[in-house]
């Protein structure tokens, strides 16, 4: 029998809240945070920009335009997940002392890489909630700016890391939450940075479908604003791991998926991207030895280094390229670049 109900799951529950965004200008007004913590304003000035780069489409297919994440300050697009969530978190915190303020984080790897600078440069305290297949390099960046990091046994899935991250925050009520599946400033950042880089970067022409892999559903549904506001038709597919797809019914399968993405189980589904179930036009799943095999045929024929994710997206891009027409326009997102680990079990 399929076990449906989470068993860890907290009375009203925020993950399974309805989601309802909040206008960028007002999610994001930081002014006064960032008069205050002038590091965080010196990052804000770092982020984005990144290339929007045409990569391989199959022959006679659509084109196929990638966002590449790699190219902000800390190396991936969670870099800008990280400084709205700090700065909402610095704006709630108002004018007491920043070391006064402490956070607790879950992640899948790129948003503590990320939080783990911005912590150090305004003197916040946070500590980190991980899963148990966390490079070892990660671990070591962490510990290197004395980050306290919580392992969760990777046999439980990505879910089982949030939940820790909520009961340390339940239980302990100096460490505030970093919500990032039900804090609104992470749509909002990916629809006033991302999407709109992605709409200047793209000038007079029509993207037909925008697809992106799903973490916490932020860039997917951020972007896919921003698009729509100039764009009503344009399309859009969500990308999950195969082990561990969007919606999946079931306990976690806890195998290895490519990285920052994939369901939680139980049928939870990412509030960002639930919202917006509608207007959705498939979810599409790859499995990891696929994705990772991906990410050494992108760089045989590129010479660039793509992550797992990013390799997931390009194949869901150009399976869809091979049925749509040459002047059609498909946008993506490349959120990093893999591992050392990965590149070294790659061989390249
Ligand atoms: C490495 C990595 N980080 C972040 C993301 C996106 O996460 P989110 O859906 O939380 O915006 C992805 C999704 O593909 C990813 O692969």
């Amino acid at each position: 029998m399929i076990d449906t109900v989470d068993p860890l799951a907290p009375p009203d529950d925020p993950l399974q809240l309805p989601f309802v965004a909040v206008p960028p200008e007002r999610a994001l007004d930081f002014d006064q945070v960032h008069r205050r913590h002038p590091a965080l304003a010196e990052f804000r000035a770092t982020l984005g920009g990144t290339t929007l780069r045409e990569v391989p489409s199959v022959p006679g297919g659509a084109r196929i335009l990638a966002k590449c994440e790699w190219e902000n300050p800390v190396g991936s697009i969670k870099d800008r997940t990280a400084y709205a969530l700090v700065a909402d978190a610095l704006r709630a915190h108002g004018d007491r002392p920043p070391d006064e303020l402490r956070l607790v984080a879950y992640s899948g790897g790129d948003l503590a890489a990320a939080m783990s600078l911005l912590v150090n440069r305004t003197g916040i305290v946070a500590r980190f909630v991980l899963g148990s297949f966390s490079p070892r390099s990660l671990l070591d960046l962490l510990d290197a700016r004395g980050c306290p990091v919580d392992l969760v046994p990777k046999e439980h899935g990505f879910l089982r890391t949030i939940r820790t991250a909520q009961r340390i925050a339940a239980a302990e009520p100096d460490w505030t939450l970093v919500f990032q599946h039900v804090n609104p400033v992470n749509v909002a950042m990916h629809e006033h940075t991302t999407g709109r880089e992605i709409l200047a970067a793209l000038g007079d022409r029509r993207p037909d479908l925008w697809l992106a892999s799903i973490g916490s559903g932020g860039t997917l549904i951020g972007v896919l604003r921003a698009l729509r506001a100039r764009f009503p038709d344009v399309e859009a597919v969500g990308v999950t791991p195969a082990e561990s797809p969007y919606g999946n019914p079931g306990r976690p399968s806890g195998q290895q998926t490519y990285e920052g993405s994939g369901g939680h189980g139980y049928g939870i589904r990412q509030p960002f991207v639930k919202a917006y179930d509608q207007v959705i036009s498939a979810q599409r799943q790859v499995g990891y030895p696929r994705a990772f095999q991906a990410m050494g045929e992108f760089f045989d024929r590129t010479g660039i280094r793509i992550g797992s994710s990013a390799a997931a997206n390009w194949l869901v891009a150009k399976d869809y390229a091979a049925r749509m027409s040459p002047g059609s326009l498909i946008v993506t997102v490349f959120p990093c670049t893999g591992s050392p680990e990965q590149w070294a079990e790659l061989g390249r």
